[in-house]
């Protein structure tokens, strides 16, 4: 039996939503499983394909190990194929789409006697918070937190119309390094801040309110600190903004920016890419949807 899974690019935070908000775009990386007599063996195509790990630090290996031992099977080997569309270390949950996509063919290896919370939990296990894996499973936007030690999940429908410009800087930036850049503490003014954003953003989307949508995604907690890790991120802002965007934000911790629009895309991409081009810094656009 060989089992295919096709998972979704996700962009977390949404602005002021660290860690808590996702939304799952339509551009996908295909996962294929299948049990191997002859122990380990990983391929990877497409995107970022030399950088990915054969060995058994591979996330999808260690996501199909756990599931196996979950459900108590021992695993005698595999043999597992990665299609990657997504730009990986860009900010775009490429590592998200190997956890979800090995939990997801391993458990369907398995006859799916996981359910679907158990795979969220596993899942935040493995990437260590929940705003990439739970769109890239779920699809859709996805409010995620871990309160008390259980992840909560809840998805609606992206709203209707909306369309997404993610712009790709050419260098890699780890979720690691990107995390390191943030202060141990914030002021109380800027926590205050992103809890009156985030708030108001949740009800903008599950309301398809778009003009709270532009107003309210202004995020105090992360992007400050991390705007010194990605030369024009603050130019390519301001040239989304003044090419009509209706909201720009990092996607998850970078470097990729995300804009999002209702009409003009293609003005605004092209004013970004411009804006980081005039930082020296060569920048991909893509035309995305809200999966
Ligand atoms: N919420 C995470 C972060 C997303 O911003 O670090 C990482 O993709």
């Amino acid at each position: 039996m060989r089992v295919r899974v096709k998972v979704p690019a996700t962009t977390a935070n949404l602005g002021p939503g660290f860690d808590t908000l996702g939304m799952a775009l339509s551009l996908y990386n295909e996962i294929e499983v299948e049990p191997w007599t002859g122990g380990v063996k990983i391929e990877v195509s497409g995107e970022g394909k030399d950088l990915v790990p054969r060995a058994t630090n591979n996330s999808v290996y260690q996501a199909i190990q756990m599931v196996y031992e979950r459900i108590g099977i021992r695993m005698r080997g595999v043999r597992i194929h990665i299609h990657n569309e997504i730009p990986v270390t860009r900010g775009l949950g490429s590592s998200a789409t190997a956890i979800v996509g090995g939990l997801l063919g391993a458990n369907a290896l398995c006859g799916n006697l996981l359910t679907e919370s158990q795979l969220i939990e596993m899942a935040v296990q493995l990437e260590g918070h929940p705003d990439n894996v739970a769109p890239a499973l779920l699809g859709g936007v996805v409010v995620s937190g871990v309160v008390g030690g259980k992840t909560y999940v809840k998805r609606f429908n992206p709203p209707e119309g909306l369309r997404c410009v993610v712009v790709t800087p050419d260098f890699q930036l780890s979720t690691l390094a990107s995390r390191r850049a943030l202060p141990a503490s914030v002021a109380f003014k800027d926590a205050v801040h992103n809890v009156n954003c985030v708030a108001l953003l949740v009800s903008a989307l599950a309301e398809g309110d778009l003009t709270l949508f532009s107003s309210v995604m202004q995020d105090r907690l992360h992007e400050p600190y991390r705007r010194k890790l990605i030369p024009g991120m603050e130019e390519a802002f301001a040239a989304a903004k003044g090419a009509g965007a209706l909201s720009v934000a990092l996607s998850g911790s970078g470097p990729s920016l995300i804009a999002f629009c209702t009409s003009g895309y293609e003005h605004v991409g092209h004013a970004m890419r411009a804006a980081f081009q005039n930082a020296g810094v060569t920048a991909r656009v893509l035309q995305l949807f809200p999966e």
